[in-house]
């Protein structure tokens, strides 16, 4: 056996000890084999999480095949693990070009999936674009990440959907853990392992004060740095003045910060000018899903001198001599990093029993379901909360009979006691 392929099993062993509501899914859906004769597409960071993702669907008789959502992210000894394995074939590569990203799209189209779970809509894209053959087969997709849900939005306004597209990103039982919990932790884990900096005391810029960069930023202030935001939205800003952050204009926060992570899914929020204004040896991350927040363009303009500083951080050596330091091309930190394993195993559990859960609903409800993009029902997301809750062993009370006569009521007498 080579060693890729040996840590590759190791490596989705232990993501599937540490995904318990998969296992209870697994269990049940093993039994009911409620996809059989479905193709199922899955585009994402192949790692060990998604690789537990794609065995579940495999469990529940999907025929399924996976491509990476991003040229920096998918590890090539998970991806030989899960090539081994019936009914799982898939087309990924670490470290590769958009064009044989492009290449690995198309190839796994070449399967005519009947559904795709997507991330960023990086394969339901190619497939508008490239195979539009295919799309009367489609019953539909599942996106999971805020990028992805605008493209699709996008697609639909264009009039380019013809098919149903479930919002996983929007469902509580996601965002609320993954882009708050799984981006604060793994962006700040993966910018610290790759630079072997200190945070504490530093002055860390956060562009962007979503759910992604609520993570960040409160995780950045729990382990001791000065945190500043940057916003273009009034109640965000407001929110993180609230909250007790600094908030400045990215031209003002460009002069102070030692650290700049972008998280808005925006292009072009750390360009030339504010490189102009920056300190000697700041150090510019991404963890927004497109390479174009930090324009690297600009930044190689600007240089006199570029050279690899340590593994995944690229210095550039500005005219009067400072140093501006890139990490992985401006790609996702917390995935494409050298260290990089993305999100914790037990927060992406969550979503991507969110994402199965949100596939299986839309398998039986696709066609009462017009083109465009749907929340996912909100009962969806309580089941996978409860599943979640009782692999904690965490118990919640019940409403009494009164309780819920109560929330129900409007009429005074209903509301007040009667003494
Ligand atoms: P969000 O929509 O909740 O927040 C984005 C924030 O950025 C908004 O408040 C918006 O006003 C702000 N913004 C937009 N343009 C800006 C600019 N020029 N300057 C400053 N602020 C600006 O989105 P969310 O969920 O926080 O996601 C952000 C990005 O992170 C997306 O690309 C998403 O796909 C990606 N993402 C990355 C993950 C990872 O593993 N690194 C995980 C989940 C999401």
């Amino acid at each position: 056996m080579s060693a890729d392929l040996a840590t590759g099993r190791q490596k989705l062993a232990w993501a599937r000890a540490h995904m318990p509501v998969h296992n209870a899914l697994r269990e049940r859906l093993s039994k009911e084999r409620p996809l059989a004769g479905e193709c199922i597409a899955v585009c994402s960071h192949i790692e060990a999480k998604t690789g537990v993702l794609l065995e579940t669907l495999a469990r529940a008789g999907a025929s399924v095949v996976f491509t990476g959502s991003e040229p920096g992210s998918s590890q090539d000894d998970v991806v030989a693990a899960l090539n081994e394995q019936d009914g799982i074939t898939g087309y990924a590569e670490r470290g590769i070009s958009e064009e044989r990203l492009a290449e690995l799209h198309s190839q796994a189209l070449v399967h005519a999936p009947t559904m795709i779970l997507d991330d960023a809509a990086e394969l339901t894209a190619r497939m508008v674009n490239e195979r539009p053959d295919l799309l009367s087969g489609v019953k539909g997709v599942c996106e999971q990440t805020t990028t992805g849900v605008q493209r699709i939005q996008a697609m639909l306004g264009d009039g380019a959907l013809s098919f149903p597209a479930y919002a996983v990103n929007h469902t509580p039982m996601k965002h609320e853990f993954d882009n708050i919990h799984g981006t604060g932790e793994s962006a700040l884990t993966n910018l610290l392992l790759t630079t072997n900096l200190l945070l504490a005391g530093k002055q860390v810029v956060v562009a962007g004060y979503g759910d992604c960069g609520v993570g960040v930023a409160h995780k950045a202030r729990a382990l001791g740095a000065q945190v500043t935001i940057t916003e273009i939205e009034p109640r965000a800003a407001l929110r993180a003045h609230m909250n007790g952050f600094a908030v400045l204009p990215m031209l003002e926060a460009a002069a102070i910060g030692d650290f700049f992570i972008t998280v808005t899914g925006n292009r072009d929020v750390i360009r030339r000018e504010h490189i102009e204004r920056m300190q000697d040896g700041a150090i510019l991350a991404n963890a927004g899903h497109f390479n174009v927040e930090i324009n690297s363009a600009d930044l190689a303009d600007l240089a006199v001198a570029r050279r690899q500083a340590r593994p995944g951080i690229e210095a550039f050596e500005l005219a009067d001599g400072r140093q501006i330091n890139l990490v992985c091309e401006g790609r996702l930190v917390n995935l494409a990093a050298p260290t990089a394993m993305g999100h914790p195993a037990e927060v992406m559990d969550q979503t991507f029993a969110m994402q199965l859960m949100a596939a299986l609903h839309l398998f039986t409800n696709h066609s009462s379901l017009k083109p465009g993009v749907h929340p996912v029902p909100d009962d969806v997301d309580r089941q996978v909360a409860e599943i979640k809750l009782e692999t904690l062993g965490i118990q919640t009370d019940q409403l009494t009979t009164e309780q819920q006569r109560f929330l129900d009521s409007w009429r005074a007498s209903d509301l007040l006691d009667p003494d």
